[in-house]
């Protein structure tokens, strides 16, 4: 592998192989560092720490968030003994919007040639978006040529009409900003920004899961992320703001304890629904304002989280039914995130959703795989799989940024990306 980890004399990492995620969380903020191999990609680094700048996937707190991501990042920097200086950041938030959108054109020279993708493309993405709106992806789903439909890769094929069936995701400005920002502050350049349930889905879903058709859900801190891919392609994303920092702050104030306490009691006597409790333990819980302990049933705690998940699921299945795409999903759902560790979370989504359930961890990579097995980690693995298949689909290298005009070129380069589907 060639690594070396704080190897004194031996020679750092180049900048060049490694590629850098930064996962900017509403509970924590994650750097992973991989290096691109031959397979696909080693894990040679990862840094976490806690994120107080944010809340439901947005940044409110600038100066806080720059801190996190300082920390997180130099301890990745010396877990890979390396120095981190161009990131792929994610996004989320409730100000995500994406929709599927088709343009037609007429075949120039009988053979499909880039000239032509890249008009019908043009042509797909001539919607009218807000002012204050900025498109971050628009990924192609497929092309259908004459009668056609299905087909991947038009180049090179025969026709005279040529139609391209795209998904395109937005985001606030402010908000895809304000991320800029914040990696700017803590000495980072962007090379791009991507969508958290794409670089989540990317990390945990299985190339048969995605043929076949699947909805990945990342339940994190403050956001449920989905994805729907049915036939090999994107059909559905969207970002709700709620998850398991809701769950917690219920139980806060439903048992009248700290949050401290309701993240931990959660974590350690937490189960989806009451109806999955085999026996009904008594649990001591701490009071707040030097109140004295209190001694509850395990069922009340279930009782409070079993509302707020259903409703989280619920919300899911309806961005599914509002897609047409619940009866496209026989591969079933794949939950991953940091409240996908609930138990009992697979059985309630079993039943809401009626389909097959199973957790989904990063995978697909070497290295330090072990330290990135957590569902916590999708969103940080995929962001570094997302910039390999970008790397490796001979795009403009990354360039050197840290001045004012960063973000247009950011949105210069998002608007290049007409072939950022990744697997
Ligand atoms: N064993 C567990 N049981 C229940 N919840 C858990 C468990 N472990 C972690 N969590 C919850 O997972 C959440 C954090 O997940 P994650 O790290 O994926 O979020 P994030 O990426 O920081 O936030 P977001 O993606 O929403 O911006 C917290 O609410 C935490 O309480
Ligand atoms: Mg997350």
């Amino acid at each position: 592998m060639g690594i070396f980890f704080g190897g004194g004399d031996m020679a750092k990492h180049r900048k060049e192989d490694l590629i850098v995620g930064v996962d900017i969380g509403t509970t924590k903020i994650c750097a992973v560092v991989a290096e691109a191999t031959e397979h696909g990609l080693d894990i040679v680094g990862i840094g976490t720490h806690p994120s107080r700048g944010l809340r439901k996937g947005v940044v409110v707190d600038i100066d806080a968030t720059v801190d996190s991501i300082k920390h997180a990042v130099e301890e990745a920097e010396l877990m890979a003994d390396c120095e981190i200086t161009s990131v792929y950041a994610g996004i989320a938030g409730g100000h995500i919007r994406a929709f599927n959108s088709h343009g037609v054109v007429a075949v120039k020279d009988r053979d499909v040639r880039e000239g032509d993708v890249k008009r019908v493309i043009d042509a797909a993405k001539a919607v009218a978006i807000p002012m204050d709106r900025e498109v971050i992806h628009v990924i192609p789903q497929e092309f259908i040529i004459d009668d056609q439909d299905g087909i991947r890769e038009p180049l090179g094929m025969s026709g005279v009409r040529l139609e391209a069936k795209i998904h395109i995701v937005t985001a606030a400005v402010t908000s895809a900003q304000n991320i800029v920002k914040c990696c700017n502050k803590a000495g980072l350049n962007v090379i791009d920004i991507v969508l958290e349930p794409l670089a989540s889905a990317a990390a945990v879903l299985a190339d048969d899961e995605r043929e076949l058709g699947v909805c990945m859900i990342d339940i994190g801190g403050g956001t449920t992320d989905i994805a729907v891919f049915a036939d090999g392609a994107i059909k559905s994303t969207s970002v709700l703001g709620l998850g398991g920092y809701h769950l917690s702050n219920d139980i806060a104030v439903g048992l009248r304890t700290p949050f401290e306490e309701a993240e931990r009691i959660k974590k350690k006597f937490g189960v989806a629904s009451a109806r999955f409790l085999s026996s009904d333990d008594i649990i001591s819980v701490p009071s707040v304002g030097g109140r004295k302990p209190r001694e509850i049933s395990r069922k009340i705690l279930c009782e409070i989280i079993e509302p707020r998940i259903e409703e989280i699921l619920s919300l899911a299945r309806q961005e599914l039914i509002r897609a047409d795409l619940l009866d496209r999903i026989p591969s079933g759902l794949v939950l991953t995130g940091g409240a996908s560790a609930l138990a009992g979370i697979g059985e309630l989504a079993e039943e809401i959703f009626e389909s097959p359930v199973r957790q989904g961890i990063p995978s697909s990579i070497g290295g330090l795989q072990d330290v990135v097995r957590s569902p916590m980690y999708s969103t940080g693995v995929g962001l570094v799989l997302f910039g390999l298949s970008q790397q490796r689909s001979a795009k403009p290298s990354s360039f050197k940024i840290r001045d004012g005009s960063i973000f247009g070129r950011v949105k210069q380069r998002m608007r290049e990306w007409f072939y950022s589907e990744f697997d």
